[in-house]
């Protein structure tokens, strides 16, 4: 049966219906989203390998061995920590480059480039014999993550129906979390095996690599992407395809009348700095610091460390990796469920509190507890947990699905691959600042960090609150007339750009 898609009564209505063809799409392109998740969470148990560290950082080993550690100040090595980050360095740099080849070429061959440089990397990380090979395979890891997420949640977006848009395209987020999740569980079973289990653990990512690249053989380039590289006739075959139903006209000429517009701008970031293209830059440079600020990745981070003081013992990191890891996945399922029912902005400030709320009593609890007697008491460490996990589930459903789908679908074509560069490079950016700052950050300020975060959080908050305008269900392409032009605030750049147009047009 098609599903007639619309927005609020508003947007023109196309019709679709949810074909198993796009469901295969969207799965596939989604291993792109494992490769980076499965990323995150390995370079964490690698490090912490003594059989690696003996191997590649000698010094930092031997340093290990000597310092005292307590709850707030773990082993910090700017060093090493710099080996874990050069990752999201290289992803910086090269989702410029995947911009390029996401508009010139298209979003599968972005893919499928992401899935070579994965497999590159996989080989030179895995089968490292010096530094030197670990740090270029780290780097093109990297760029394999620049050219995924910058293809990926694009590609979701565009083939997805308007009205499943979001739930679509946060199945690249649900990958991530299942990333994360096995990395978590690989680095916990190859940690015993020596002493090679880290090249076990760094080669694991070459499963999901293939299936991508594989799978991009098999799944269909975008129809905007088609017909913004002129072939018509592809790009309406696509179409039909992906939306099960014969009548796509209406669809197909939304999509080529917002080629024609993208097709006039020569230079896609000069275009961005203009005052129309702001609402979509600021927002989506501002969810990727928003998103890294919730604190997230400290906070997942920082769970074994409470999982070991509630008296989990050796089992503590198997055991915080399997909680906060499943509630991770499976919240993000609610998330899927509810962003094209409730929409966008729901999910953002309903999380907003709730994350607030925990990262409050997280930090009372420690700056009570822990700050006085060094130590944190078994139930007070159990509370903590339980918020640690509820604060997991509240991001999982909102910012960290979010940070993707939204800046995914704002641009308008004519700067969307460039605009979504810009914010996987801040989201890049931000991941190494954390990363890079986290552990010194715990050790000075101490239970300060959980007040730290629950700053941002209100400050997120409000934004989302006043600047970020609900999409749910409004047609990619139809944003600036549905979204930004209505407004309260982002309309004045819209009627800026319209005044700009007419004068123009009479000069
Ligand atoms: C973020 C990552 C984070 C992950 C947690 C992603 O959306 O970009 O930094 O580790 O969510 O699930």
């Amino acid at each position: 049966m098609p599903v007639v898609v619309s927005s609020d009564g508003n947007a023109p209505a196309f019709k679709a219906k949810m074909t198993v063809y796009v469901f295969v799409c969207v799965v596939i392109a989604a291993f792109g989203g494992l490769i980076f998740g499965y990323d995150i969470g390995i370079s964490g148990g690698v490090t912490a390998m003594d059989d690696f560290l003996k191997k590649f950082f000698p010094t930092v080993w031997e340093k290990k061995q000597h310092v005292h550690e307590n709850n707030y100040c773990k082993y910090d090595n700017q060093f090493l920590q710099l080996f874990t980050s050069s990752l999201y360095l290289a992803a910086l740099v090269a989702s410029f480059l995947a911009s390029a080849v996401c508009s010139k070429l298209g979003r599968k061959p972005t893919m499928q480039f992401a899935s070579i440089f994965f497999l590159i990397g996989v080989g030179l990380t895995a089968g490292a014999v010096n530094i030197f090979m670990l740090i270029v395979g780290r780097i093109l890891l990297g760029f394999g993550v620049g050219f995924g997420n910058q293809a990926v949640p694009l590609f979701l977006s565009e083939i997805a129906p308007a009205q499943l848009r979001g739930g679509l395209n946060i199945v690249f987020q649900l990958m991530v979390t299942i990333g994360i999740f096995i990395a978590n569980l690989v680095n916990y079973f190859t940690a015993t095996v020596h002493p090679n289990g880290w090249r076990i653990a760094l080669g694991g990512a070459a499963v999901p690599a293939i299936i991508l690249l594989f799978g991009s053989l098999i799944i269909c380039e975008t129809p905007t992407s088609l017909i913004e590289r002129n072939k018509n006739e592809e790009g309406k075959e696509a179409l039909r395809k992906i939306r099960g139903v014969e009548d796509i006209n209406e669809e197909y000429e939304s999509i080529v009348h917002a080629c024609n517009i993208s097709n006039q701008v020569k230079d896609p970031y000069r275009k961005l700095l203009k005052p129309a293209s702001r609402p979509p830059f600021i927002i989506g440079m501002l969810l990727q610091l928003f998103q890294q600020f919730t604190g997230i990745n400290a906070i997942m981070f920082y769970a074994p460390v409470l999982f070991q003081t509630v008296g989990f013992g050796s089992d503590a990191a198997l055991l915080s990796a399997v909680i906060t890891g499943v509630i991770n996945v499976l919240s993000t399922f609610v998330g899927i469920y509810l962003v094209d029912r409730t929409g966008r902005r729901f999910l953002l400030l309903q999380s907003s509190v709730h994350m607030l709320i925990c990262q409050l009593i997280i930090g009372i609890i420690l700056a009570k507890d822990l700050g006085t007697t060094g130590t944190l008491g078994k139930p007070q460490a159990l509370v903590v947990v339980i918020f640690v996990c509820v604060y997991v589930m509240g991001f999982a459903w909102s910012w960290g699905p979010l940070g993707w789908l939204i800046p995914s679908e704002t641009f308008p074509l004519e700067t969307r691959t460039a605009g979504f560069a810009v914010a996987v490079s801040c989201n890049m950016f931000f991941t190494f600042v954390i990363a890079q700052a986290f552990l010194s950050m715990l050790c000075g300020m101490r239970s300060g960090i959980f007040f730290f975060f629950s700053a941002w959080i209100i400050v997120m908050g409000l934004f989302a609150m006043f600047f970020i305008p609900e999409t749910k269900g409004v047609a990619i392409d139809d944003m600036r007339e549905r979204v930004w032009k209505p407004h309260w605030f982002w309309k004045r750049y819209m009627l800026a750009e319209d005044d700009h147009q007419d004068l123009e047009k009479r000069t």
